[in-house]
């Protein structure tokens, strides 16, 4: 393997409507967390700048990602889908492309009654064709949350979001990490600051402890396959059921 092949990508997705908030900060500080190590490359994008329709369940993904298993085989992962795999022509067509290109992928939000804004919720759901093509299989990944209350929410809102990255495919690597944006979590406004959540020291030491996380996993996981394949290792895919009659 030779040491200069091992570079990883880490593309940070914020969403929520608010640009240059709380979220956001929050964000870049992972990315800059991210990128202690020189091998690590970084890109932010944020929702905001990108239409999103919602998925309108066509099944059109699903319908060609059959359709290419039953070519190439039930094991073949993954699915050799080419390109941009959804009937809607939109934004996602550009955010396909970089989360096929990124090594690792860290999803910020703030908490919305609980969970994650509809926004975020939409840009999951149009993510499906990732569910049964695992393209973004090894792949690491992590979720940010940041929230004005200790306590109402977060863990939900975190959980939510780490259930949606493992099932578009992608190695959640962390629990992820939280940060609070008012004085202490107890919904009172930093005037003094514009990044209150920058404040928040236990939220910022976990998320920086979940961006180094993702950072080494990523580089692990390319030196893995580089390793793999400088010993002309192919892995088998193992454990996919194929239904009968399919
Ligand atoms: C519609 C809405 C719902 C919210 N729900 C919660 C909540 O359930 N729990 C909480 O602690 N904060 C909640 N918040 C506060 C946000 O999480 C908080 O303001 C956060 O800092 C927003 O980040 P941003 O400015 O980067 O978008 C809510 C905010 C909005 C606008």
């Amino acid at each position: 393997m030779n040491p200069d092949d091992l570079k990883v990508k880490i593309l940070g997705i914020v969403g929520t409507p608010i640009k240059n908030g709380n979220c956001q900060y929050f964000l870049e500080r992972a990315l800059e967390a991210a990128a202690e190590d020189e091998r690590v490359s970084t890109e932010l994008v944020h929702l905001q700048d990108y239409r999103i329709e919602y998925c309108i369940g066509c099944e059109g993904c699903l319908r060609r990602v059959h359709k290419l298993q039953k070519q190439v085989g039930f094991d073949v992962i993954p699915v050799p889908v080419e390109g941009y795999n959804c009937t809607i022509k939109d934004d996602m067509e550009i955010l396909h492309q970089k989360m096929l290109e990124a090594d690792g992928i860290i999803l910020a939000a703030p908490v919305y009654i609980a969970s994650m804004p509809g926004q975020v919720k939409t840009f999951i759901d149009r993510c499906r064709t990732f569910v049964h093509d695992f393209r973004l299989r090894g792949k690491v990944s992590a979720a940010l949350t940041v929230a004005f209350f200790r306590n109402a929410g977060e863990d939900t809102t975190l959980q939510a979001m780490t259930l949606s990255l493992l099932a578009i495919g992608l190695t959640v690597v962390t629990f992820g990490a939280s940060a609070v944006s008012t004085r202490e979590g107890l919904g009172i406004p930093i005037r003094e600051t514009r990044f209150a959540v920058g404040e928040d020291l236990a939220g910022m030491t976990s998320m920086r402890s979940a961006a180094s996380q993702v950072a080494q996993a990523a580089l692990q996981m390319k030196a893995g396959r580089l390793g793999l394949d400088a010993a002309g290792i192919r892995l088998r895919s193992t454990g996919w059921v194929v239904v009968p009659g399919q």
